[in-house]
């Protein structure tokens, strides 16, 4: 529980309860992430969902009172955000990716995949500027975000999202409906490539589970409400990224693309594959997170194992000290 105090009655304009809402987040030391970066961040966005109205209208709002009920509503809001250390995107049920909408709620995480910014500049320089994907694979696509910004930066494609959790796809067909997109998104369910057979497509994006075992033990809440198995990548983060550098050359057409997001872990990446030339993205990132590979470079990856587990310490008996 939160010991900072409660807000008072006086405190019944946006701009008042905002302001105290981030005090008391940031002496609860909440964990952002989700959509945004701060405490002020965050209380503005639980405030705009209790008023109903679209953030953009929140300035004209900000020191007009609002209603004992609109204030109770973003009070219990920013109760929940505190004691339960709920994601704000959970409690409002719905996260962004640049202007575009997704539903979200526990069953997959909240989408903030760099990869939806390089979708924004239609992935140039890589792509030329009139070249598009007819074909488009979304691995691992939780809510379907990436599937969906994808088709509706290439409005001629048709486009797959594949992912292993039965619930995250229901979430995505969700978004897929609200959308208008359940015509050109098609989701299957499936262990990366394993349910695909011979498809091929122009391009394949894909942000799997890239969490590193010991990163996953000192997670902060926030981030343990989401799914466990859409972040953990096994011991060094590259369980997934194995496979699918392993297995995309197979499902991509001759001069496809593969978009892999792996975190901050391209000193990994590079020190696993060393013999790959991969590209690396600028994001708001950096330059760590999302790699780009073409066909030819990818083909001939060795199919490689997953690092077999280290066989057990022998536990020697101390020797007694001298
Ligand atoms: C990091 S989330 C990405 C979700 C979404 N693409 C985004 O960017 O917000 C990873 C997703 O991979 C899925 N996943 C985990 N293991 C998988 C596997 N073996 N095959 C397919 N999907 C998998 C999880 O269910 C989760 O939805």
């Amino acid at each position: 529980m939160s010991r900072a105090s409660p807000p008072t009655a006086q405190q019944n304009t946006p701009r008042q309860l905002i302001a105290a809402a981030a005090k008391r987040f940031r002496s609860a030391r909440l964990a952002y992430g989700h959509g945004t970066l701060n405490a002020d961040d965050e209380a503005a966005w639980l405030m705009v969902h209790a008023l109903g109205c679209p953030f953009e209208d929140l300035a004209a709002r900000l020191d007009q009172p609002v209603s004992a009920k609109i204030a109770q509503r973003a009070q219990l809001l920013f109760e929940r955000r505190i004691n339960e250390r709920i994601p704000a995107a959970y409690l409002t049920h719905e996260a962004w990716l640049g202007e575009h909408r997704f539903y979200v709620d526990e069953r997959v995480i909240v989408p903030r995949s760099y990869i939806a910014e390089l979708l924004q500049t239609r992935l140039q320089p890589w792509l030329k500027p009139r070249q598009s994907p007819q074909t488009i694979l979304d691995l691992c696509t939780g809510s379907g975000c990436l599937a969906i910004v994808a088709a509706h930066t290439f409005p001629r494609a048709q486009v797959d999202g594949v992912d292993i959790s039965a619930a995250a796809l229901a979430v995505a067909r969700r978004n897929a409906c609200e959308h208008e997109l359940t015509q050109r998104l098609k989701l299957i369910r499936s262990d990366l490539f394993t349910g695909l057979t011979d498809q091929r497509y122009d391009l394949i994006l894909t942000n799997p589970p890239y969490v590193r075992e010991p990163v996953m033990r000192t997670l902060p809440t926030e981030y343990r409400r989401e799914p466990a198995l859409a972040l953990h990548g096994g011991a060094d983060g590259l369980d997934l990224v194995r496979r699918i550098l392993a297995d995309a050359a197979m499902h991509l057409t001759p001069q496809g693309w593969l978009v892999l997001e792996v975190g901050h872990n391209r000193k990994n990446v590079e020190r696993a594959f060393p013999k790959l030339p991969f590209i690396w993205a600028e994001t708001s990132g950096g330059d760590d997170c999302v790699l780009l590979l073409q066909k030819a470079a990818l083909a001939g990856t060795p199919s490689v194992p997953a690092p077999q587990p280290r066989p057990p310490t022998v536990r020697r008996r101390r020797t007694p000290a001298r």
